[in-house]
Protein backbone atom coordinates (compact mmCIF):
# COMPACT_ATOMS: atom_id res chain seq x y z
CA UNK A 1 0.00 0.00 0.00
CA UNK A 2 1.31 3.55 -0.53
CA UNK A 3 0.47 7.03 1.06
CA UNK A 4 -1.55 9.52 -0.22
CA UNK A 5 -2.07 12.44 1.83
CA UNK A 6 -5.10 14.62 2.13
CA UNK A 7 -4.77 17.92 3.39
CA UNK A 8 -6.92 21.27 4.70
CA UNK A 9 -4.31 23.39 6.02
CA UNK A 10 -4.89 27.13 5.46
CA UNK A 11 -1.85 28.42 7.41
CA UNK A 12 0.00 25.24 6.13
CA UNK A 13 1.08 23.54 9.64
CA UNK A 14 -1.06 20.97 9.59
CA UNK A 15 0.47 19.98 5.62
CA UNK A 16 4.13 20.77 7.12
CA UNK A 17 3.16 17.67 9.92
CA UNK A 18 1.73 15.32 7.34
CA UNK A 19 4.60 15.96 4.80
CA UNK A 20 6.35 15.16 7.81
CA UNK A 21 4.96 12.22 8.14
CA UNK A 22 5.32 11.23 5.22
CA UNK A 23 8.63 11.47 4.21
CA UNK A 24 9.71 9.72 7.32
CA UNK A 25 8.39 6.97 5.84
CA UNK A 26 10.49 6.79 3.21
CA UNK A 27 7.99 5.33 0.47
CA UNK A 28 6.22 7.13 -2.28
CA UNK A 29 3.23 9.53 -1.37
CA UNK A 30 0.68 11.52 -3.55
CA UNK A 31 -0.25 15.13 -2.29
CA UNK A 32 -3.67 16.28 -2.38
CA UNK A 33 -4.51 19.19 -0.57
CA UNK A 34 -8.08 20.42 -0.64
CA UNK A 35 -7.57 23.60 1.26
CA UNK A 36 -8.45 26.09 -1.70
CA UNK A 37 -12.27 26.34 -2.53
CA UNK A 38 -11.52 25.29 -6.12
CA UNK A 39 -9.71 22.09 -5.25
CA UNK A 40 -13.08 21.04 -3.43
CA UNK A 41 -15.45 21.17 -6.24
CA UNK A 42 -14.31 17.93 -7.78
CA UNK A 43 -14.86 14.39 -5.99
CA UNK A 44 -12.06 12.48 -5.00
CA UNK A 45 -12.01 8.51 -5.26
CA UNK A 46 -9.42 6.40 -3.32
CA UNK A 47 -8.14 3.07 -3.87
CA UNK A 48 -5.72 0.82 -2.23
CA UNK A 49 -3.92 3.73 0.02
CA UNK A 50 -3.32 4.88 3.38
CA UNK A 51 -4.79 8.02 3.84
CA UNK A 52 -2.53 10.31 5.79
CA UNK A 53 -5.54 12.89 6.74
CA UNK A 54 -3.77 16.13 8.46
CA UNK A 55 -6.39 19.26 9.31
CA UNK A 56 -6.59 22.30 11.90
CA UNK A 57 -8.62 21.86 15.34
CA UNK A 58 -11.24 24.83 14.57
CA UNK A 59 -13.34 25.30 18.44
CA UNK A 60 -12.77 21.67 19.02
CA UNK A 61 -13.88 19.90 15.98
CA UNK A 62 -12.65 19.00 12.15
CA UNK A 63 -12.63 22.55 10.15
CA UNK A 64 -16.97 22.11 8.63
CA UNK A 65 -15.64 22.94 4.59
CA UNK A 66 -13.19 19.75 5.28
CA UNK A 67 -16.01 18.10 7.23
CA UNK A 68 -18.28 18.58 4.61
CA UNK A 69 -16.24 17.64 1.71
CA UNK A 70 -15.27 13.89 3.16
CA UNK A 71 -18.54 13.41 3.61
CA UNK A 72 -19.88 14.26 0.34
CA UNK A 73 -16.96 14.33 -1.86
CA UNK A 74 -15.01 11.35 -1.15
CA UNK A 75 -15.17 7.84 -1.77
CA UNK A 76 -12.71 4.71 -1.03
CA UNK A 77 -11.98 1.43 -1.72
CA UNK A 78 -9.68 -1.10 0.39
CA UNK A 79 -8.38 2.63 2.15
CA UNK A 80 -7.29 2.88 5.88
CA UNK A 81 -6.10 6.35 7.29
CA UNK A 82 -4.05 8.28 9.79
CA UNK A 83 -5.73 11.27 11.50
CA UNK A 84 -3.34 14.45 12.49
CA UNK A 85 -5.19 16.96 14.15
CA UNK A 86 -2.87 20.19 14.79
CA UNK A 87 -3.98 22.26 17.28
CA UNK A 88 -3.09 25.78 18.76
CA UNK A 89 -1.49 24.73 22.22
CA UNK A 90 -5.07 25.03 22.85
CA UNK A 91 -6.64 21.64 23.21
CA UNK A 92 -7.92 19.29 20.53
CA UNK A 93 -11.11 17.92 22.02
CA UNK A 94 -13.61 15.82 19.63
CA UNK A 95 -11.48 16.42 16.37
CA UNK A 96 -9.98 13.31 16.50
CA UNK A 97 -12.89 11.45 16.88
CA UNK A 98 -14.55 12.76 14.37
CA UNK A 99 -12.49 12.82 12.10
CA UNK A 100 -12.38 8.56 12.93
CA UNK A 101 -16.44 8.67 12.48
CA UNK A 102 -16.15 10.99 8.95
CA UNK A 103 -13.71 8.29 7.61
CA UNK A 104 -15.06 5.42 8.98
CA UNK A 105 -18.53 6.50 7.11
CA UNK A 106 -16.41 6.17 4.16
CA UNK A 107 -14.76 2.88 5.12
CA UNK A 108 -11.58 3.65 6.48
CA UNK A 109 -10.56 2.42 9.69
CA UNK A 110 -7.70 4.53 11.63
CA UNK A 111 -4.53 2.84 12.07
CA UNK A 112 -3.26 5.64 14.03
CA UNK A 113 -3.74 9.40 14.99
CA UNK A 114 -1.98 12.14 15.97
CA UNK A 115 -2.39 15.48 18.41
CA UNK A 116 0.28 17.89 17.02
CA UNK A 117 0.69 21.26 18.93
CA UNK A 118 1.18 24.25 16.75
CA UNK A 119 1.29 28.00 16.30
CA UNK A 120 -2.05 29.10 17.11
CA UNK A 121 -3.39 30.79 13.90
CA UNK A 122 -4.85 33.91 15.46
CA UNK A 123 -1.17 34.40 17.55
CA UNK A 124 2.40 34.01 17.51
CA UNK A 125 2.72 34.39 21.00
CA UNK A 126 0.05 30.93 21.48
CA UNK A 127 2.34 28.00 20.62
CA UNK A 128 5.35 29.98 19.53
CA UNK A 129 7.86 27.86 17.53
CA UNK A 130 5.81 24.90 16.92
CA UNK A 131 5.76 22.62 15.71
CA UNK A 132 9.50 22.09 16.99
CA UNK A 133 11.61 19.41 17.20
CA UNK A 134 9.72 17.20 20.31
CA UNK A 135 6.57 17.47 17.61
CA UNK A 136 8.59 16.55 14.90
CA UNK A 137 9.73 13.53 16.90
CA UNK A 138 6.71 12.10 17.74
CA UNK A 139 5.51 12.28 13.64
CA UNK A 140 8.64 10.26 13.43
CA UNK A 141 7.23 7.87 15.38
CA UNK A 142 4.13 7.56 13.65
CA UNK A 143 5.77 7.17 10.18
CA UNK A 144 8.43 4.33 12.03
CA UNK A 145 5.10 2.65 13.09
CA UNK A 146 3.34 2.52 9.91
CA UNK A 147 5.04 0.25 7.66
CA UNK A 148 2.56 -2.04 6.97
CA UNK A 149 0.06 -2.45 10.31
CA UNK A 150 -3.41 -2.71 9.89
CA UNK A 151 -4.67 -2.99 13.48
CA UNK A 152 -7.66 -0.15 14.28
CA UNK A 153 -7.02 2.51 16.67
CA UNK A 154 -10.06 4.27 18.52
CA UNK A 155 -8.29 8.21 19.59
CA UNK A 156 -9.94 10.04 22.87
CA UNK A 157 -12.81 12.37 22.36
CA UNK A 158 -16.36 12.26 22.98
CA UNK A 159 -19.88 11.57 21.34
CA UNK A 160 -21.73 13.79 21.33
CA UNK A 161 -18.90 15.81 20.09
CA UNK A 162 -19.04 19.47 21.65
CA UNK A 163 -20.86 22.34 19.60
CA UNK A 164 -19.26 23.60 16.61
CA UNK A 165 -17.84 26.99 16.54
CA UNK A 166 -20.58 29.85 16.88
CA UNK A 167 -20.87 31.51 13.25
CA UNK A 168 -20.25 35.16 14.28
CA UNK A 169 -23.17 37.53 14.35
CA UNK A 170 -22.51 40.10 12.63
CA UNK A 171 -20.24 38.05 10.50
CA UNK A 172 -16.54 39.97 9.89
CA UNK A 173 -13.56 39.72 7.76
CA UNK A 174 -10.44 40.79 7.62
CA UNK A 175 -9.83 44.63 6.71
CA UNK A 176 -7.21 46.51 5.04
CA UNK A 177 -5.29 48.76 7.13
CA UNK A 178 -4.67 52.33 6.69
CA UNK A 179 -6.47 53.86 3.39
CA UNK A 180 -6.61 53.13 0.13
CA UNK A 181 -4.64 49.93 -0.21
CA UNK A 182 -4.78 46.54 -1.39
CA UNK A 183 -4.00 43.46 -0.53
CA UNK A 184 -0.73 41.80 -2.57
CA UNK A 185 -2.41 38.80 -4.71
CA UNK A 186 -1.29 35.76 -1.82
CA UNK A 187 -3.60 37.14 -0.05
CA UNK A 188 -6.40 36.50 -2.63
CA UNK A 189 -4.61 32.86 -3.67
CA UNK A 190 -4.42 31.49 0.14
CA UNK A 191 -8.01 32.46 0.83
CA UNK A 192 -9.62 29.23 1.42
CA UNK A 193 -13.46 30.43 0.69
CA UNK A 194 -12.67 33.38 -1.78
CA UNK A 195 -14.48 35.52 0.84
CA UNK A 196 -11.60 38.26 0.56
CA UNK A 197 -11.85 38.29 -3.49
CA UNK A 198 -15.30 38.96 -2.99
CA UNK A 199 -15.35 41.03 -0.12
CA UNK A 200 -18.24 38.71 1.61
CA UNK A 201 -17.27 37.97 5.48
CA UNK A 202 -20.29 35.78 5.66
CA UNK A 203 -18.09 33.23 3.87
CA UNK A 204 -14.88 34.19 5.95
CA UNK A 205 -13.68 31.01 8.53
CA UNK A 206 -11.24 33.74 10.37
CA UNK A 207 -8.37 31.16 9.36
CA UNK A 208 -6.23 33.93 9.35
CA UNK A 209 -4.03 32.55 6.35
CA UNK A 210 -4.47 36.03 4.07
CA UNK A 211 -3.65 38.05 7.48
CA UNK A 212 0.11 35.79 7.33
CA UNK A 213 0.83 36.50 4.08
CA UNK A 214 -0.19 40.15 4.12
CA UNK A 215 3.19 42.09 5.25
CA UNK A 216 1.09 43.67 7.65
CA UNK A 217 -1.37 44.90 4.84
CA UNK A 218 -4.40 43.07 6.46
CA UNK A 219 -5.70 42.82 10.32
CA UNK A 220 -8.64 41.07 11.93
CA UNK A 221 -10.02 43.98 13.90
CA UNK A 222 -13.45 43.09 14.75
CA UNK A 223 -13.54 42.88 18.94
CA UNK A 224 -14.89 39.92 19.08
CA UNK A 225 -11.46 38.48 17.35
CA UNK A 226 -9.04 40.97 19.60
CA UNK A 227 -10.94 39.56 22.33
CA UNK A 228 -10.71 35.48 21.56
CA UNK A 229 -6.86 36.75 20.56
CA UNK A 230 -6.48 38.17 23.77
CA UNK A 231 -7.58 35.52 26.11
CA UNK A 232 -5.86 32.56 24.33
CA UNK A 233 -2.41 34.65 25.08
CA UNK A 234 -3.47 34.73 28.42
CA UNK A 235 -4.69 31.21 29.25
CA UNK A 236 -2.50 29.26 26.48
CA UNK A 237 0.87 29.93 27.30
CA UNK A 238 1.51 26.48 29.15
CA UNK A 239 2.52 23.55 26.96
CA UNK A 240 0.33 21.01 25.88
CA UNK A 241 2.02 18.22 24.41
CA UNK A 242 1.56 16.35 20.74
CA UNK A 243 0.37 12.41 21.61
CA UNK A 244 0.28 9.56 19.26
CA UNK A 245 -2.33 7.48 19.41
CA UNK A 246 -1.66 3.52 18.55
CA UNK A 247 -3.43 0.43 18.85
C1 LIG B 1 -11.18 29.36 13.52
C2 LIG B 1 -10.08 28.71 14.31
C3 LIG B 1 -10.39 27.93 15.43
C4 LIG B 1 -9.37 27.31 16.17
N1 LIG B 1 -9.69 26.53 17.25
C5 LIG B 1 -8.70 25.92 17.95
C6 LIG B 1 -9.02 25.08 19.07
O1 LIG B 1 -10.16 24.80 19.38
N2 LIG B 1 -7.98 24.57 19.79
C7 LIG B 1 -6.67 24.85 19.47
O2 LIG B 1 -5.78 24.39 20.20
N3 LIG B 1 -6.35 25.57 18.37
C8 LIG B 1 -7.33 26.12 17.60
N4 LIG B 1 -7.02 26.85 16.49
C9 LIG B 1 -5.61 26.92 16.06
C10 LIG B 1 -5.32 25.95 14.90
O3 LIG B 1 -5.90 24.68 15.15
C11 LIG B 1 -3.81 25.77 14.71
O4 LIG B 1 -3.17 26.99 14.64
C12 LIG B 1 -3.50 24.91 13.50
O5 LIG B 1 -2.18 24.44 13.62
C13 LIG B 1 -3.63 25.65 12.18
O6 LIG B 1 -3.43 24.73 11.14
P1 LIG B 1 -3.10 25.13 9.63
O7 LIG B 1 -1.76 25.86 9.66
O8 LIG B 1 -2.99 23.84 8.91
O9 LIG B 1 -4.18 26.03 9.14
C14 LIG B 1 -8.01 27.48 15.76
C15 LIG B 1 -7.71 28.26 14.63
C16 LIG B 1 -8.74 28.88 13.91
C17 LIG B 1 -8.39 29.67 12.69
Amino acid sequence: MNYTLLTFSPTGQSKACALAVAKATKQEFIEVDVTHFLQRKKPLAFFNTTLIVAFPVYGGRVPRLFAEYIKEQVTCTNCNALAIASFGNRAFEDALVEMEDLLLAKGMPLIGAASIGCQHSYSDKVGSKRPDIEDFQILDRLAVYLNGKTKTVHPPGNRPYKSSMLIADPPYMPTIKGKGGTPNSHCYAVCPTGSLAKGDPSLCIHCCACIQVSNNELVMDSPKFVNVTKHLEETCQKRVDSALYLP
